[in-house]
């Protein structure tokens, strides 16, 4: 089994990734990918899984953004019947729940500091405590962890322990965003169109070359969900078509995204204006600074000098 097949990708940067991937991939160490939003953080984490001896027990995915503080404890490490007010039955918690298998704390900077400390000690000694209980189990699972934001700064910041961050930094995988593996952008898209035309049974969209060297040009914030997503819609929405730049999203038209990002040269008021009327407006400032020549006053309003005698005559402006 190839875990890491699933994972596009034959930029430098990437591959090298992937060659320590597998490596880390065959020992038990605790890993901390890291990456921005959408590079496949939790998609390299399962191949991890896959490609170890932990294969054929569970992968659990946790995302500790989500977990709220009085609930984290006992999600992740269970509770005993009758240790704090709802606590019905004994829980277990998700890491005893996995024994010999995987577990991937997503967001993990998110934890509190009361759970990062029993995470800490959980990593170090193996072992778990429930809440309301005085005793400790031992627990075999391995410690996959991931982040998008810069844990060091965090930790300088004082916002994430110190320790824990070096207990899980151990082996630090970066995936690159898509931007900066440019070289992967085209087989992305063509494995995406190809997936979601054979899941939607539609035939796969063409690309131009200009519209593809727009895709290329793009900074892609959302990496490869975001090309993903704009793969599956262009195949719904446009199969077997040439893709033109004009089909592509507004947000990646411009070469340079600061373009769309522009503060425009007028903004409509809040109780909307008649058209006629600006119309009307700029061309008696175009023809003032104009001093009344009109080719001039043309030229100020980027029309030709025939547009604005037209305009003028149909607006029945007369200087
Ligand atoms: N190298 C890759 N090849 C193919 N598909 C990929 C690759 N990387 C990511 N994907 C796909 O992109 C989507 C996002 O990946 P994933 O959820 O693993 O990202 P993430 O880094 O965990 O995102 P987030 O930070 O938002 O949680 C998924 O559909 C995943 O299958
Ligand atoms: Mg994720």
């Amino acid at each position: 089994m190839n875990g890491f097949k699933a994972l596009i990708g034959s930029a430098p940067a990437f591959e090298a990734l992937i060659r320590s991937t597998q490596m880390v991939a065959t020992t038990d160490v605790t890993a901390l990918i890291i990456g921005e939003t959408g590079t496949g953080k939790e998609l390299m984490a399962k191949a991890i899984h896959v490609e170890s001896h932990r294969f054929h027990k569970v992968f659990t995915a946790i995302n500790c953004a989500a977990l709220p503080d009085e609930l984290a404890e006992s999600e992740l490490f269970g509770h005993r019947r009758g240790a704090f007010s709802g606590a019905t039955h004994d829980h277990l918690g998700r890491l005893r729940a996995s024994e010999g298998g995987t577990v991937f704390l997503d967001e993990v900077n998110e934890l509190s500091p009361a759970i990062q400390a029993k995470l800490l000690r959980f990593l170090e000694s193996g072992e778990c405590q429930a809440i309301g209980e005085t005793h400790t189990h031992h627990c075999n699972v391995r410690i996959i962890a991931a982040t998008n934001c810069d844990l060091h700064q965090w930790v300088e910041e004082g916002r994430f322990r110190k320790d824990l961050y070096y207990r899980l930094h151990v082996v630090p995988l970066a995936i690159p965003p898509l931007r900066e593996r440019k070289e992967d952008i085209n087989p992305l898209i063509h494995h995406f169109c190809n997936f979601f035309s054979r899941q939607y049974k539609l035939a796969s969209p063409q690309f131009s070359k200009t519209a593809l060297s727009i895709l290329n040009s793009y900074h892609w914030p959302g990496n490869i969900r975001e090309l993903r997503n704009f793969c599956e819609r262009i195949v719904v929405l446009l199969p077997g078509k040439i893709i033109e730049p004009q089909n592509l999203p507004f947000e990646m038209q411009g070469k340079d995204s600061s373009i769309t990002t522009k503060a425009p040269i007028i903004t409509l008021p809040e109780n909307g204006l008649a058209l006629d009327q600006v119309e009307i407006e700029l061309i008696h400032q175009a023809i003032a600074r104009a001093q009344g020549n009109r080719s001039k006053a043309a030229r100020l309003l980027g029309i030709s000098r025939d547009t604005l005698c037209y305009r003028m005559q149909k607006h029945a402006i007369d200087i």
